[in-house]
C-alpha cells in the first residue's frame, strides 16, 4: 500500500502537517500503551499478530462444513457486524457472481441490516428451495434488526429441514458469556464463535465476525490476516512519524479539518470497492463524529458519480477533501475494439486497455479537483487481493484510532447510536 499527501500541500503546508507530528506520535503511543479513552476496546491493535493458527483453522473448518451443507448462507448482522465482511467479499467476488449458476462456494447473502418488510419477505421468497444455512452475528446479542431477521431465518431453516438439522446449519458469533444471542445459541446447541470483549463492532473485521463469512465465500482468510499483520508491524509504536503511514494520514486529515475541510470523500475508480467505502464510512463516522466534532465521511464511486456528484465536488461549497483509493492493476485484460466505421470517433483509443482509460480519468479527476479547491490524498494498492485488503483494513483502523485521539474524542464508543433506539422502543411500547 502506498500513501501520498503531496496533493494537499496547496492547502496545508508540509510544516503545518509536521506541526502535528508530536500529537500523532503521542496518539499512536496511547493506542499501544492503552492510556487513552476507550482503552478497554483496544484488542484490535494487536489482533492480526495475535490471532492463533488454531482459531483460523476452526473458522476455516466451520466454513468448509457449512459449504457442504448449504448453497446459500445468510449472514445476519448490522453495522460492524456485517460491513467488514461485505466489503471484503464484494471486493474479491466476480461482479456478476449472482448470475453464475455453477459455484464452488455458497452464495453469501447479507440480511438483518434493515427493518424492511419487503426485504425480509423477498429474501424468504428467494431462498425457498435452496439449501440454506445462517451465520448470526451480534456482539450485544440484542440489536433489533438482526434479532428480527434471525427469528425469520431460524424458523425458515427449522421448518425446511427440522430442528436437529437446523442446529448444524446455524452458527452464532456473539459475546462469549452475555446477551440473548449467547443464550439462544447455548440453548439450541449452535456452534459459537466469541467476539473478544475488547474489540468493538467496527474494529472486528479480523475476528470471526469478518473472517467466517469471508471464508464461507471461498476467500483466503490467512492472506487477509497476513496483510493486516504486516501493516500492524509497519505502523507500530516504534515506527517514526515520517515512515508511519497511519500517523501521516491521521495528521493530514486533522490538518485539513483544522482548515475548515469538514467532509472527507473516499473516492474509488473500481465498483468492487463500493462496500469497502461503506465499511470505511462506518469506521470513521462512528468513531469520530461526537461531541459536536468530526470529519463527515462520504464516498463516491467514479467515474459513475462524476456524472452526478462530480459537479458538487468540482464546484460546490469548498468544505471537502478527497481521498482516492486506487487499484494499480485490474485482474483481467480487455481493450477497446477498433471500428472501421468510427462513427463515435473513438478510434483514438482503439486497442487501449480499458484500465488505461480509467487511469487517465483518475489522473484527470484528481488534477481537476485540486484546481477546484479540493485537496487530494492518494492511497494505492497493487491489485485487489486478500493480502492488500488486509493491509488497507488495518491501516484505516490504526489511522482512525490515532485521528480520533488527535481530534480529542473517544474513538471507541458510540453513545449517539442509542437515541433512535430509545424513541423506537418507546413508540413500540417496550
Ligand atoms: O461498531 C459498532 O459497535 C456498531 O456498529 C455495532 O457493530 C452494531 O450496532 C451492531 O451491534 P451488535 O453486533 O451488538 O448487534
Amino acid at each position: 500500500m502506498k500513501l501520498s499527501v503531496k496533493n494537499i500541500h496547496n492547502f496545508v503546508s508540509e510544516d503545518e502537517i509536521l506541526a502535528l507530528k508530536a500529537d500523532a506520535e503521542q496518539s499512536l503511543k496511547m493506542l499501544h500503551n492503552k492510556t487513552g479513552c476507550g482503552n478497554d476496546f483496544l484488542g484490535w491493535v494487536n489482533l492480526p499478530s495475535q490471532i492463533s493458527q488454531s482459531d483460523v483453522d476452526d473458522i476455516q473448518a466451520t466454513a468448509d462444513k457449512l459449504s457442504k451443507l448449504a448453497d446459500v448462507v445468510i449472514v445476519i448482522g448490522i453495522g460492524g457486524s456485517y460491513l467488514g465482511a461485505k466489503s471484503v467479499i464484494e471486493a474479491l467476488s466476480h461482479s456478476f457472481g449472482y448470475l453464475q449458476t455453477e459455484r464452488k462456494h455458497p452464495a453469501v447473502i447479507f440480511a438483518g441490516q434493515n427493518i424492511s418488510e419487503d426485504y425480509a419477505f423477498e429474501l424468504l421468497e428467494t431462498i425457498k428451495g435452496h439449501r440454506v444455512a445462517a451465520v448470526v452475528i451480534s456482539k450485544s446479542g440484542t440489536t433489533i434488526e438482526p434479532a428480527i431477521t434471525f427469528r425469520l431465518i431460524k424458523k425458515y431453516i427449522e421448518d425446511a429441514c427440522g430442528i436437529e438439522a437446523a442446529r448444524e446449519r446455524i452458527i452464532a458469533v456473539t459475546d462469549k458469556a452475555r446477551g440473548a444471542m449467547n443464550t439462544i445459541a447455548q440453548k439450541h446447541g449452535y456452534k459459537m464463535f466469541a467476539i473478544p470483549d475488547d474489540v468493538g463492532g467496527r474494529f472486528s473485521v479480523l475476528t470471526p465476525v469478518g473472517l467466517l463469512p469471508v471464508a464461507i465465500a471461498g476467500f483466503d482468510i490467512k492472506k487477509l490476516v497476513e496483510g493486516a499483520a504486516d501493516m500492524e508491524k509497519a505502523t507500530d509504536a516504534s515506527t517514526a512519524f515520517e515512515q508511519n503511514q497511519a500517523c501521516i494520514y491521521a495528521a493530514a486529515r486533522n490538518a485539513l479539518y483544522r482548515k475548515g475541510k469538514n467532509i472527507e470523500i473516499l473516492a474509488n475508480f473500481n465498483p468492487k470497492l463500493h462496500s469497502f467505502a461503506e465499511w470505511w464510512k462506518q469506521l470513521y463516522g462512528e468513531s469520530e463524529g461526537k461531541n459536536g466534532k468530526g470529519i463527515f465521511p462520504a464516498s463516491v464511486n467514479f467515474t459513475t458519480d462524476l456524472h452526478s456528484l462530480g459537479q458538487y465536488i468540482q464546484d460546490g461549497k469548498r468544505m471537502l477533501f478527497e481521498t482516492v483509493l486506487s487499484v494499480e492493476s485490474p485482474k483481467h485484460k480487455l481493450t477497446v475494439p477498433a471500428d472501421e466505421e468510427n462513427i463515435d470517433d473513438l478510434n483514438f483509443i482503439a486497442n487501449k486497455r480499458i484500465d488505461e482509460i480509467n487511469k487517465c480519468a483518475e489522473e484527470g479527476t484528481v488534477l481537476a479537483h485540486i484546481d477546484g479547491g479540493v485537496p487530494n490524498i492518494h492511497i494505492s494498492i497493487p491489485e485487489i487481493s486478500e493480502y492488500n485488503l488486509g493491509q488497507l483494513i488495518y491501516f484505516f483502523e490504526k489511522a482512525c484510532g490515532i485521528s480520533g485521539y488527535m481530534l480529542g474524542v473517544n474513538p471507541f464508543d458510540q453513545p449517539g447510536v442509542e437515541a433512535y433506539k430509545k424513541n423506537m422502543f418507546r413508540l413500540l411500547g417496550k
